[in-house]
C-alpha cells in the first residue's frame, strides 16, 4: 500500500512534472493510488500525496457511496472556469482530521489525458469541480490551507506537526 504524505512536506510544495507520455508503470502506480484513496476514504488524491513530482491526480465522487465514478486526470489543465465562486467545506488526505470552508468557483471546463493517453475534455460543477481544483492545486505545490488566514493555517500546520511526531513514534513502538 502507498503511503500517504502528510503536511507540513517540502514534497507537497513543489510543481509537479508533465508526463510525455502515459505507460504501463503509471498505470500501475494509478491502480495504488486508488487503493490508498479508498482505503483512507478519500475522494481525490494527487500523484505528490505519495511521493511522486508528477502531473496525475484521481478522484472519485461517488467513492463514499455505492455508484464508483473513477477518474483519472493526467497533464491537467483549465480550459475556462465560472466567476461566481461557492464555499464548501474540504479537507485532505494530507491534514487528516482538518476541513476548513473554502471558497472556489463552481462551473469549469478541463482537459487531460487519460490512462491511454486519449485527449479528454470535461465540463462539470458541484463536488467533482471541487475535488477536481484541489487535486489540480496540489500539482502546482498548492495546498487547501494556503487559502486561510495565516492564523487558521499555522494552528492546522501546528496540529499537524504534533500529528506527524505522534504517529512516527507510534510506529517505531511497533518496529
Ligand atoms: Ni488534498
Amino acid at each position: 500500500m502507498l503511503k500517504i504524505v502528510y503536511a507540513p512536506d517540502p514534497m507537497l510544495k513543489k510543481v509537479c512534472e508533465p508526463l510525455s507520455q502515459v505507460d504501463d508503470h503509471h498505470r500501475d502506480l494509478i491502480k495504488k493510488m486508488f487503493e490508498a484513496m479508498y482505503e483512507a476514504n478519500g475522494v481525490g488524491l494527487a500523484a505528490p500525496q505519495v511521493g511522486i513530482n508528477k502531473r496525475i491526480f484521481i478522484l472519485d465522487s461517488g467513492a463514499r457511496e455505492e455508484e464508483k465514478k473513477p477518474l483519472i486526470m493526467i497533464n491537467p489543465s483549465l480550459v475556462s472556469i465560472d466567476d461566481k465562486t461557492v464555499s464548501y467545506e474540504e479537507g485532505c488526505l494530507s491534514f487528516p482530521e482538518h476541513f476548513a470552508e473554502i471558497d472556489r468557483p463552481d462551473q469549469l471546463t478541463i482537459k487531460y489525458l487519460d490512462e491511454n493517453n486519449k485527449k479528454k475534455t470535461l465540463t462539470t460543477d458541484g463536488f467533482t469541480s471541487r475535488i477536481i481544483q484541489h487535486e489540480l492545486d496540489h500539482l502546482n505545490g498548492i495546498l487547501f490551507v494556503d487559502y486561510l488566514s495565516r492564523l487558521k493555517r499555522d494552528v492546522i500546520i501546528r496540529k499537524m506537526k504534533k500529528f506527524k511526531k505522534e504517529n512516527n513514534s507510534s510506529n517505531d513502538k511497533k518496529i
